[in-house]
C-alpha cells in the first residue's frame, strides 16, 4: 500500500469540509460500499464522526451487525463511481466489481479500504444511541491513511446530482484547530 499513517488528532482536517464519502462494510458474502454525504466530525481526540444512514440501506444492517466500517474520501475524478455506489444496493450488486473499485485490507477493522480513494479512515461504532431515532451512528476513527497531500479536489453534494468540487485553499489566522 502506498499510503502512510496519518495522525489521528488531524483527522478532522480531512473531514471538516464535509466531503462526500464512500462507506465500506465487510459484509457476510462480499464487501459493500455506499455513498454517504450526511456526516460530520463531533469530537477531536479521539476523532468521532456522526454518520446518518437510512435503515433502507443494506449498509445500515451491516454497520449495525459488524460495528465497523471504513470511511473513504474520494477525489472528484471518482464522481461517476460515487454516484453509481449511491444509486444501487449491495443486496443485489457487487459494487466493488461493478464500479472498478479495489478493496484493500485494513489494519484494525474487517471492512476494506478503497484503494482509489486518497484517504481512508478505519472506524468502529462507539455509540448507537441515536440509531433508532435518526439512523445516526457515532464512529471512532481508530486508524487513518492518506496518500500524499490528497484528496485535493473533494466532492460536496448539493442534492439531485449537483456536486461542488473543493479546490481553492485559503490560509487565514483562524484560532480553531
Ligand atoms: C451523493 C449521494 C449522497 C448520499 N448520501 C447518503 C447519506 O448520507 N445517507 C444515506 O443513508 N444514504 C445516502 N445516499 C444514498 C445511498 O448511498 C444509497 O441508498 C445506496 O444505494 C445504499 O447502498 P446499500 O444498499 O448498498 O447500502 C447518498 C447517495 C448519493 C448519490
Amino acid at each position: 500500500m502506498d499510503k502512510s499513517a496519518f495522525e489521528l488528532g488531524r483527522v478532522h482536517q480531512l473531514l471538516e469540509p464535509g466531503p462526500v464519502l464512500l462507506l465500506a462494510t465487510a459484509g457476510t458474502q462480499r464487501p459493500n460500499v455506499m455513498t454517504l454525504s450526511w456526516q460530520t466530525m463531533v469530537a477531536f481526540d479521539p476523532p468521532l464522526v456522526a454518520c446518518v444512514l437510512s435503515a433502507r440501506d443494506f449498509s445500515f444492517a451491516a454497520l449495525q451487525r459488524d460495528g465497523e466500517c471504513t470511511l473513504n474520501i474520494p477525489g472528484a475524478e471518482l464522481a461517476s463511481q460515487v454516484v453509481g455506489c449511491g444509486n444501487c444496493s449491495g443486496r443485489d450488486t457487487d459494487k466493488f466489481t461493478a464500479f472498478g473499485l479495489t478493496p484493500r485490507p485494513a489494519e484494525r477493522v474487517a471492512a476494506p479500504l478503497i484503494d482509489e480513494c486518497d484517504a481512508s479512515l478505519e472506524c468502529r461504532v462507539v455509540d448507537s444511541g441515536m440509531v433508532a431515532r435518526y439512523g445516526m451512528f457515532i464512529v471512532e476513527v481508530v486508524r487513518a491513511w492518506r496518500r500524499g497531500n490528497g484528496p485535493e479536489r473533494m466532492l460536496h453534494h448539493a442534492g439531485w446530482g449537483v456536486f461542488r468540487v473543493s479546490e481553492e485553499t485559503l490560509r487565514l489566522p483562524s484560532a480553531m484547530r
